[in-house]
């Protein structure tokens, strides 16, 4: 199988995730954070490593804020709900996917105001519209960095910028930027940080996190045992554990920090450099074919590792299948994100999403190519 679905989920992973899961698994895998014998410490300690990797990639100084979850969406219901009350007024765009127009849409029906920021046809939101929209009650701003159906990257220094100068709360979805372009939430004015750690950290699925930072205070998300403050009934108030009830995915969490580790050792910078071959080649082949349909802007630049396309009389989920036939793995259809189909002009007919990995090569564009030449 030739798998273009690395904005679903990335794979293959590095060989050393699969090994370190299993080794956590058979060695380690004992109750972190609860009892204090050998094993149940390694396995905290292997969490406190993942924290400490996920400092160092997207320069946080303190492990204690990062939160893991069980993927993005999660994280970002937990931003969501956590922050906003009634009457409070929230900024975000119309290329978000569902994991923030939902939790969004619910608390739109429990009163909070939203404004959907339009985006133009390659999928940028207009910094100065952004700036109109700012009102008195605006309580944060919600971007989605790459986008999961062209790939448009926003430019969030500028856009945290404005949050900072405006004393707004920045909220960034990183599910498709996360391990593929280099976030610093100093610079980049983020408070708030949500990546999956299945997709560009190459870790398993089940795993993802978030980053609050000191002073925010969101509402508990969830009750439960935390192994911390055992003798009360209350929520911790403290992180992560506030937001942390339960056994965490040790396995999972351990098979993210080998990701990180990988990520740390090929470079934020190749692997963002092998994607740009990859994404210039396949854009420059498609253009080729007059009866595709490329959606979002033409070039690499400012482009995640994510191509739309239509093939000319062919229905998306159709292509697909055909695709799947030959033994080629893409996504079809909305891709979870309602509104930006509308711009796009694929309302009723949604997009066959293309998405490379760092394990691609140039041999798996070209065989795509000639799938979807034969397909036509
Ligand atoms: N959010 C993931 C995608 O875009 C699942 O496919």
């Amino acid at each position: 199988m030739i798998y273009l679905d690395n904005a679903a989920t990335s794979f293959p992973k590095p060989q050393q995730v699969y090994d370190e899961v299993l080794n956590c698994m058979k060695n380690y895998a004992a109750n972190p954070g609860r009892s204090s014998h050998q094993m149940a410490i390694q396995a905290e300690m292997k969490i406190m490593e993942t924290r400490d990797r996920i400092c160092k990639l997207f320069n946080i100084s303190n492990p204690l804020r990062i939160v893991f979850t069980k993927n993005a969406t999660e994280g970002l219901n937990i931003a969501i709900k956590g922050l906003l009350k009634k009457g409070d007024h929230v900024i975000s765009t119309v290329i978000e996917h569902n994991s923030v127009l939902r939790p969004l849409s619910y608390e739109v029906s429990h009163g909070v105001e939203f404004t959907l920021l339009g985006v133009d046809n390659i999928g940028y939101i207009n910094i100065e519209t952004l700036r109109k929209e700012i009102k008195k009650n605006t309580k944060a701003i919600i971007i989605n960095h790459a986008s999961n159906v062209i790939g448009t990257v926003q430019d969030i220094n500028k856009i945290g910028q404005i949050a900072k100068e405006e004393g707004i709360i920045f909220i960034v979805d990183a599910s498709q930027s996360a391990g593929y372009i280099p976030i610093d939430v100093v610079k980049d004015n983020i408070d708030i940080l949500v990546f999956p750690g299945h997709k560009g950290l190459l870790g398993p699925q089940g795993t993802g996190a978030l980053y609050i930072k000191e002073g925010i205070n969101l509402k508990e998300y969830g009750q439960g045992g935390t192994g911390s403050q055992s003798d009360s009934m209350s929520q911790p108030k403290i992180l992560p554990d506030r937001f942390e009830s339960g056994t965490l995915n040790t396995p999972g969490i351990a098979g993210l920090c080998q990701g990180i580790k990988f990520i740390e050792n090929i470079g934020i910078e190749n692997i963002n450099k092998h994607k740009k071959m990859l994404i210039e080649h396949l854009i420059y082949e498609l253009s080729k074919l007059q009866y595709i349909k490329i959606y979002g802007g033409k070039s690499y630049e400012n482009r995640a590792s994510v191509v739309s396309i239509n093939v000319e009389g062919l229905d998306s989920s159709e292509v697909g299948y055909k695709l799947n036939e030959k033994g080629i793995a893409v996504r079809t259809g909305y891709h979870c994100a309602p509104l930006i189909h509308g711009i796009l002009g694929t309302n009723h007919i949604g997009t066959v999403r293309i998405s490379p990995g760092y394990f691609n090569t140039i041999e798996d564009i070209d065989k795509l190519i000639f799938a979807l030449k034969n397909i036509k």
